[in-house]
């Protein structure tokens, strides 16, 4: 009789093969939607499980809410029975894999919050059974798989590596970049034994270009750790050298510019008027709190999420002086924000530096209106702000530049607008008396 690991590995094996494997996705949003549209237009079919019951709705009528995904790609998928969706954790003893993708935000002492991943695991575990693939693609500090996720799954009775199989892999999805997205992004996955890593980069195969294997869940976890971190401190490092050159009358972007043509040991990075999103603004604190267990001061993260911090201020700064210069005061001025989510051509507000310099230059007395066309309304300090036609540019005081969406047409806006503040070098190559760089 063959070993209970090899027969338990070998069905799976043959299931992710034959591609009838059936498969999960837990947490169905930026990252959790586009994994299970590439399973499912890899011929699996996927059911996707969330805790909202607007998403589960949504999916299901094959109309997406991600804008990297179209309807007109989810729908054919959905009528053809390959895709759907339910908030029933129920689901779960039908299925063979499950990925889980659910936020992993800060708490307010910036203590990673795993209240997601524990409550979307114990959801889990009721319904789990042997021979199944879980893996974990939360972003989260290194540890997590082995010493959190790990013992739910093994309550059971059940070992890892021989009834079923464990594994993190980092998500490194880039919304709104048409050129990387989820099937040609590499992968990289770690098991908790040799057998899981196995099983999950062959899982993986099947659907994405590159599988990457690792040797645990650990360096799997510090892989999305370091990719992070190295961006948010070259980020730190660009808008230090920014508020240098402001100081002493230099144009940053020239020299990062300049700089970049170097073919070899630079890497350009861009100062901003903060950090935003779910990742960069938050991942390396996960990394800060790991270490400080075990005695290590994470000092280039701190400094990092210091000078960044610094940005908003910076920017509303910026604006104050050219208010000025123009021999305006920011009380009683009219500002006119340009784009507020937090990065081009994307629809997320999450954590958007936008929200600071808006608020600043509120409290100072000033009048503030926007214009977004992926961000139709905001709140603002409790108030509802709609976004405004590109044209009310025309009849602001000052415009500010915060995110630099292609859509924007900039050289009517040059026209129309009596000064300009440019915290994105948007206005690249144009020469005007209006205009002030960051
Ligand atoms: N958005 C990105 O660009 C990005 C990139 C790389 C990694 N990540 C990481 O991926 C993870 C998910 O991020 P996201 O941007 O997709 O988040 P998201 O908020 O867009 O989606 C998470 C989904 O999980 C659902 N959810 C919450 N609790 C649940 C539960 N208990 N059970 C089932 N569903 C639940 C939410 O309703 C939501 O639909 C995070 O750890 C994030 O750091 C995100």
């Amino acid at each position: 009789m063959m070993p209970i690991v090899e027969t338990t590995a070998a069905a799976l094996e043959e299931k992710i093969r034959k591609r009838t494997a059936r498969v999960g996705v837990v947490g169905l949003g930026y990252v959790g939607l586009p994994l299970a549209v590439e399973f499912a237009k890899a011929g699996f079919r996927v059911t996707g499980i969330d805790v909202s019951e607007d998403k589960t709705r949504r999916v299901n009528a094959g109309d997406s809410y991600v804008g990297d995904i179209p309807s007109a790609t989810l729908a054919p998928l959905v009528e053809a029975g390959k895709l759907r969706a339910t908030t029933d954790f129920g689901a779960v003893a039908d299925l063979d894999t499950i990925n889980i993708c659910v936020p992993t935000p800060l708490r307010k002492t910036k203590d990673p919050d795993m209240s997601f991943i524990v409550s979307s695991c114990q959801d889990i575990a009721r319904h789990f059974h042997p021979g199944m693939l879980v893996i974990l693609e939360s972003t989260t500090y290194p540890g997590t798989t082995d010493e959190v996720v790990l013992p739910m799954l093994t309550k059971s009775g059940l070992e890892a590596g021989r009834d079923f199989f464990l594994c993190f892999s980092p998500e490194r999805v880039d919304p709104g970049n048409p050129k990387y997205q989820t099937a040609n992004i590499p992968k990289v996955v770690g098991g908790c034994t040799p057998a899981c890593t196995e099983m999950g980069r062959l899982f993986y195969a099947q659907a994405l270009e590159q599988v990457v294997p690792v040797s645990s869940t650990q360096v799997a976890e510090m892989v999305k750790l370091l990719e992070n971190t190295f961006r948010m401190i070259n980020i730190g490092l660009a808008n230090e050298i920014a508020m240098m050159c402001d100081r002493i009358g230099i144009n940053v972007w020239e020299v990062i510019d300049a700089a970049a043509t170097k073919p070899f040991g630079f890497m350009p990075f861009y100062p901003g008027p903060g950090l935003g999103g779910h990742c960069i603004p938050i991942d390396p604190f996960y990394l800060s709190w790991k270490t400080k267990q075990a005695g290590i001061e994470a000092r280039f993260i701190e400094l990092a999420g210091y000078i960044n911090g610094q940005m908003p201020h910076f920017a509303a700064d910026k604006v104050q002086n050219a208010l000025n210069d123009a021999g305006k005061a920011v009380k009683g001025s009219r500002i006119h924000i340009m784009g507020v989510a937090y990065k081009r051509d994307i629809d997320d507000m999450r954590e958007s530096p936008a929200l600071d310099v808006m608020l600043l230059l509120q409290r100072l007395g000033a009048t503030i209106g926007y214009s977004d066309p992926h961000v139709a309304s905001l709140r603002l300090d409790g108030v509802e702000l709609k976004a405004l036609p590109e044209e009310a540019a025309g009849d602001a005081d000052c415009v500010v530049i915060v995110t630099d969406h292609s859509v924007f047409d900039y050289r009517a806006l040059v026209e129309r607008a009596r000064l300009i503040v440019d915290t994105r070098n948007a206005l690249k190559g144009v020469v005007s008396k209006k205009i002030v760089r960051l």
